[in-house]
């Protein structure tokens, strides 16, 4: 028997956003789940109870019986503890939870013995995990807005202009803390036209910022701001004296921050000071996107937009709610792709994998029992630093390709072995001018073989441009062979073999170069709007 899943309307203050959408309740279907809806549940985020039906879902009229029908439920904000009564035992919910922040809730939730899977719990770091990850989603969604929401505030316009009225010039806007909401306010703000700067603590992503069309500017203090997983840690008090120096300086300079900077567990890093924000020129504009935790700004009034100083500082905290139809799209998407990964069966029934990194990551409580935090992950984050700290093995025991089975010495002298054998028997039989070309092609297979089994995977793609470029060659070669001989040249035809050989050759490079091509061409096309 399938599952029904559950989208209940959201009872958060302010919340407009809805756990799925029409075009994605039809996906869920084809997966072979029942999808009910409580009535007006999407209207806020402009989706209609018809819209719903349309796409295959039933309309339950209250909270209650929306709750009564549902196995699995999928939710934006963590559930009130109203809503945590209204679940069925043996049900199971998918929403934001944050176990860290939210102990009693998740004491209640295992007292009524369902299983949570925290979408904010995902392990973010496995690639396989980007498609699901909300946190990514909604706060790409919450630096465009932030942005839209500096332009309403400014009295300027963003880009450049040089009119028949007079030169307007671009505004400067700097953003602080560059991770993913940061990020998506300077590819919005450099969009609009105006000149971006921004700064992190984490030197990484100063090549992000510049592709973005921004400047990354740097704290003059040398100290690594990485915590582990992506994320900050509090720096020294050095650092950030000489952080404060340098903000002081951009405030007075610039129109509009933007602020973002976050540690996971602590309270907003005080970017900017009460002085700071009166340095800045009137008319400017802060907005301050860590304000739910505490703020950036000194100033900033969670909540509210409030004008200090001649400056308006905006505290909004429902940035992503103020684009609801846009952030919920993309949150249910999120979640869909996590239903495949639990219903790999497409029967409509969901396999909670406690083997898999990713589910086990996600799920905080099984069936009644509290499953957070979950062990570390076993899969490195960053390869490339775990083999440098990974204690040399003997050379004896490692494998050619770092991965397989290591061969084992005899093996490798029984392969030597054969090698030589073969190499006699051909020295004897062959005919002289054969065996100088056969030693440079034997060779030639075992230097190309260690080069590229020594290629890191990530630069395979530009290897590929190398073997189309041998592959070239190889044509050349092969063209040379099937052509007829030019006219005096008195040499005669190939014999029939090595044509055929060259016509082999020929066929095969044309796959690799001609494949070369489609490959790149998809490749392109992933990045074309
Ligand atoms: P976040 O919301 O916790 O923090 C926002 C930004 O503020 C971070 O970039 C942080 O370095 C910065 N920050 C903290 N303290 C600061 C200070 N005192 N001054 C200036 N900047 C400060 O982080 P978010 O956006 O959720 O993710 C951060 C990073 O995590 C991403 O940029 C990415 O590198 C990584 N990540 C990795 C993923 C993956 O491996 N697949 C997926 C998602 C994120």
């Amino acid at each position: 028997m399938s599952l029904t899943i559950g989208i209940p309307r959201e009872t958060f203050a302010g919340e407009k956003r809805v756990a799925s959408v029409p075009e994605v309740v039809e996906k869920l279907i084809k997966l072979g789940f029942a999808v009910v809806v409580e009535s007006g549940a999407g209207d806020l985020a402009n989706f209609a109870d018809a819209t719903y039906q349309a796409a295959g879902a039933s309309i339950a009229a209250d909270a209650a019986s929306l709750w009564a029908a549902a196995d699995l439920i999928f939710k934006v904000r963590a559930p009130s503890p109203a809503e945590v009564g209204l679940m069925k035992e043996g049900s199971t919910l998918i929403s934001f939870i944050w176990p860290a922040q939210n102990p009693e809730l998740m004491q209640l939730l295992a007292d009524r013995k369902v299983t949570v899977l925290a979408i904010d719990a995902l392990p973010r770091q496995l690639s396989r995990a980007q498609k699901m990850d909300a946190l990514t989603s909604q706060a790409g969604v919450a630096g465009y807005r932030a942005v839209i929401e500096a332009a309403n505030a400014f009295g300027r316009f963003f880009n450049g202009q040089i009119t028949a009225a007079g030169k307007v010039p671009p505004a400067k806007v700097f953003i602080a803390g560059a991770g993913v909401a940061g990020l998506a306010a300077i590819g919005t703000a450099a969009g609009l036209g105006a000149i971006v700067r921004a700064n992190d603590t984490r030197a990484e992503v100063a090549d992000q910022v510049v592709s973005l069309g921004g400047e990354f500017v740097k704290v003059d203090y040398e100290e690594e701001g990485s915590g582990g997983g992506g994320y900050a840690k509090v720096m020294s008090e050095g650092f950030q004296q000489a952080q404060r120096e340098m903000y002081a300086k951009q405030a007075r300079e610039v129109d509009i921050i933007i602020t973002t900077a976050l540690i996971p567990g602590k309270p907003a890093p005080k970017l900017i000071t009460a002085e700071m924000v009166q340095t800045m020129k009137p008319g400017s504009v802060i907005v301050d996107m860590a304000a739910e935790q505490g703020g950036n700004c000194e100033l900033t009034e969670p909540g509210h937009a409030v004008v200090k100083h001649g400056v308006t500082i905006v505290g909004y905290t429902d940035l992503v709610s103020r684009l609801a139809r846009q952030s919920s799209t993309l949150y249910a998407t999120n979640l869909f792709r996590l239903t495949e990964e639990l219903c790999k069966t497409k029967d409509g029934n969901i396999n909670v994998n406690m083997d898999d990194d990713a589910i086990r990551g996600l799920t905080v409580i099984k069936e009644g029992g509290i499953t957070w935090p979950p062990p570390p992950l076993k899969v490195a984050a960053a390869p490339a630093q775990a083999a440098k700290s990974a204690t040399p093995a003997p050379l004896a025991k490692k494998s050619v390709h770092g991965t397989g089975a290591p061969a084992s010495a005899g093996t490798l002298s029984l392969m030597f072995g054969c090698a030589a054998l073969l190499f006699v028997l051909i020295g004897a039989y062959a005919p002289t001018a054969f065996i100088g070309h056969f030693t440079v092609f034997v060779l030639a297979c075992f230097v190309g073989y260690m080069v590229v089994w020594n290629v890191t995977p990530a630069l395979h793609t530009p290897l590929m441009s190398v073997t189309n470029a041998i592959s070239s060659i190889i044509a050349i070669g092969a063209l040379v062979q099937i052509a007829p001989p030019l006219e005096g040249v008195a040499e005669g035809r190939p014999t029939t073999w090595i044509l055929g050989l060259a016509a082999f050759a020929l066929v095969l490079t044309s796959i690799n170069m001609f494949g070369g091509f489609a490959v790149t061409r998809r490749m392109l096309a992933m990045f074309r709007k």
